[in-house]
């Protein structure tokens, strides 16, 4: 496995790849890694040539500097799960490296930005876009691979994708869960032994939610019985509970059976905000 970190030493490995035909699968990460993500450099490695990863913490995309600054790094750690992972290279770049000026281009998703993350995290995605379109240009894969746990985020790379004429194609790889239901995500590793069992609360309630609507329960109904769930429940902060369609992220005041639906969740468990989503009907 080679890492590297720049673009200069990018260009001539793209270029025999390129030359052998052979097709390169992304996965794109801020590192701290978990088995989710080794899902991704798994999916990639069965259907790719050659499985690129990048561990950048893409400080544009945080709305918070707390948050920024209390992101885990674990640089070697993610090298040598990636290694044992079949990744063949890792791009770590520096912050100036992807960033060599102040960016004046600002991505606005449109409808995608009022809702849920969008609204609840200004300016996110834009730091996402930006990242992602950067990574695209400089490493050119074929293929890039995201987990669906940010199924917002699947929504806004996919609109990039399409608005900006990339020729990759998306592939989202379903989430990968604790035994208990709990999502993966690289924010678990700062809850405290109390905060990993409220953490549960948002797996939990989505799964009892998705139950309730199977079963006929009204989706306001269902909604308040995870607010009033939550009111109660020390230590985690709803922000919201939210039906949404999986892809246009058009939100739903009822449960109809006519498209793709899911429920979003967004809580902070003590000071770690969390996300997770459930498919309803796919
Ligand atoms: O999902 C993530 O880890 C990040 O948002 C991404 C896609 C790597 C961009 O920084």
């Amino acid at each position: 496995m080679k890492v590297f970190n720049t673009e200069a030493e990018w260009r001539p490995i793209w270029a025999s790849i390129f030359k052998e035909n052979k097709k390169i699968g992304f996965v794109p990460t801020m590192g701290a890694l978990h088995q989710g993500h080794l899902d991704l450099v798994a999916k990639s490695t069965a259907s790719m040539d050659v499985t690129l990863v990048s561990i950048f913490v893409n400080p544009t995309q945080f709305n918070s500097s707390e948050d920024f600054k209390n992101y885990p790094l674990t640089l070697e750690s993610d090298l040598a799960q990636l290694e044992e992972a079949g990744a063949a290279y890792v791009f770590v770049p520096s912050v100036t490296t992807l960033y060599p000026q102040p960016t004046r281009l600002r991505f606005d998703f449109g409808d995608l930005e009022q809702v849920l993350e969008g609204k609840f995290r200004p300016g996110h995605f834009h730091g996402v876009g930006l990242v992602v379109a950067k990574l695209f240009h400089l490493l050119q894969p074929n293929r890039a691979f995201f987990g669906q746990k940010d199924l917002q985020q699947v929504a806004v790379i996919k609109r990039l994708v399409q608005d900006l004429s990339f020729t990759v194609s998306i592939e989202v790889v379903p989430t990968r869960r604790e035994k208990d239901g709990l999502a993966m995500s690289s924010r678990n590793m700062r809850l405290n032994q109390d905060e990993r069992q409220q953490a549960l609360l948002l797996y939990t309630q989505l799964a009892q939610a998705k139950k309730d609507l199977l079963t006929g329960i009204p989706w306001d109904q269902v909604r308040a019985a995870v607010e009033e769930v939550f009111s109660k429940a020390t230590n985690c902060q709803l922000e919201y509970v939210a039906l949404v369609h999986p892809e246009t992220f058009e939100i739903f005041d009822s449960f109809t059976q006519d498209g793709p639906r899911s429920i979003c969740i967004a809580a902070y468990v003590g000071q770690v905000r969390l996300i997770d989503n459930l498919p309803i009907i796919q």
